[in-house]
């Protein structure tokens, strides 16, 4: 064989071996299963909020063609913060290796595998609960929400009844019918105003969208509880304050489902034991409501922003974005005295459906004289399917479904707890 001659064939040989394709080894028994226990079983299981359990192999070639849909769009798993833009705990978003392994079992025809290589499968929760028993639960009355092919938001009133003024450490929703209960947030109400909207329907509770209907006070904010979402403590020292005799306010956006189900939420919340805490989280609202997005505007942006002074430096712990419908994207970030900017949170494929309070990964600080700045664009568009208006009008911030917000809430801890301008009972 002449010398050229031989390299021909060893490059064809090589050219062969990099055309075998990759996904000829991705099998559901050894890397798919692995992948939807992690992210995707949590709300992909039976009886969960998904419309269908991704638990076995069956399942998962029967929505194959969905799944190479929903995973190359990245609408699923539902994780909204973009990467790279900064970071959070307890993040379900898939990885590019986790992305590109689902995508090539499918590309090889979602091969089964060896059964052997399955995973244990994950263990059957007893308790709702995810750090054992809470120190305080609130049952919301039984509600059962009208059948339709809309979305239903109703506000609870829950008292707590506490004699004391105390600090939560963590507070969680227990769904009562996980089909249907799309997202919880949990305001304090501190006037009992939310008292006098209760039941005047005839129904437990009364209809509440974009917030409670009544006035908070500034870090009036609880929490919030979407699917997927983890529970954790707070660290040592800090807790969120529950002044006694205060309600809690839940609202409770529930699913359109096509089923008749009674469904009765929980709250549990964890307390700081006494005189723990010296220091509280506040849930900080940085929000404009004077904007008005014009009708047909496909890109109309609305900023907000707030400075931090310099006695009340401090640091964010979570962030949570807030707007409704017409929203599609929202940025926060600390634009720094020297005007370098620091990223805190990006969605940029905002849906209502999916809010949560992110937990940053690292607290970001607050130094004094630096800015938060919001910035948040709707779609105000014919072309936006979202759009509640028809025919389109001018949309201004209100709490109706066709009314926006822009509002970013951190959870921010103050250096100098003495400060905060917040009563303390
Ligand atoms: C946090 C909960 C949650 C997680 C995690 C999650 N899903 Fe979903 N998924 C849902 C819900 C709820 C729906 C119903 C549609 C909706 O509400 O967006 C859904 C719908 C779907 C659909 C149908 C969507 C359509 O447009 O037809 C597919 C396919 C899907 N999920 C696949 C996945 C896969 C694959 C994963 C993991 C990689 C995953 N999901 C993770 C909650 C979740």
């Amino acid at each position: 064989m002449r010398h050229n001659e031989a390299m021909f064939v060893s490059r064809a040989v090589l050219v062969f071996a990099l055309i075998v394709p990759v996904w000829a080894d991705v099998t559901y028994s050894k890397e798919v299963s692995r992948i939807m226990q992690a992210r995707c079983q949590q709300c992909h299981r039976a009886g969960d909020i998904a419309p269908f359990a991704l638990s076995n192999y069956e399942d998962a070639k029967t929505y194959a063609e969905d799944i190479k849909r929903v995973v190359t769009d990245r609408i699923m798993p539902p994780w909204k913060p973009a990467a790279g833009f900064n970071s959070f705990r307890d993040s379900y978003a898939l990885t590019d290796e986790q992305r590109t392994q689902i995508l090539d079992w499918i590309a090889g025809g979602a091969q089964e595998g060896d059964p052997a290589d399955l995973p244990e499968p994950l263990p059957v929760k007893e308790t709702p609960w995810e750090l054992g028993d809470p120190d305080l639960i609130l049952a919301m009355p039984k509600y059962t929400p009208p059948v339709r092919p809309s979305d239903t938001y109703r506000c609870f009133v829950l008292p707590t009844d506490l004699d004391e003024t105390r600090f939560v450490s963590a507070v969680q929703s227990a769904p009562g019918q996980k089909q249907i209960v799309h997202h919880v947030l949990i305001y304090v109400d501190e006037t009992g105003d939310s008292e006098k909207l209760d039941g005047k329907d005839g129904q437990p509770g009364y209809t509440c969208f974009g917030g409670p209907n009544v006035r908070i006070g500034i870090g009036g904010l609880l929490g919030g509880w979407a699917p997927g979402a983890r529970t954790r403590h707070l660290p040592e020292g800090i807790g969120l304050l529950l002044p006694k005799k205060s309600r809690l306010v839940l609202q409770v956006h529930y699913h359109p489902s096509g089923l008749t189900l009674e469904d009765q939420t929980q709250i549990g919340i964890w307390f700081k034991p006494k005189d723990s805490v010296n220091k509280r989280l506040v849930n900080i609202p940085i929000l404009n409501d004077r904007f008005e997005i014009p009708p047909g505007a496909a890109d109309h942006e609305v900023k907000a922003q707030q400075a931090v002074l310099p006695f009340l430096t401090g640091k964010a712990i979570t962030v949570a974005p807030h707007m409704h419908l017409l929203g599609r994207k929202i940025k926060v970030e600390l634009e720094k005295l020297n005007g370098q900017k620091e990223p805190m949170i990006l969605i940029d494929n905002w849906d209502f459906n999916w809010q949560g309070f992110y937990t940053f990964e690292e607290p970001v600080t607050l130094p004094s004289f630096s800015t938060v700045r919001v910035t948040a664009n709707y779609d105000n568009s014919e072309n936006n399917p979202k759009n509640p208006n028809k025919p389109l009008k001018a949309v201004r911030w209100g709490e109706g479904t066709d009314d926006e917000m822009c509002i970013a809430f951190i959870g921010v801890v103050f250096d100098n707890e003495n400060l905060i301008p917040f009563r303390r009972k």
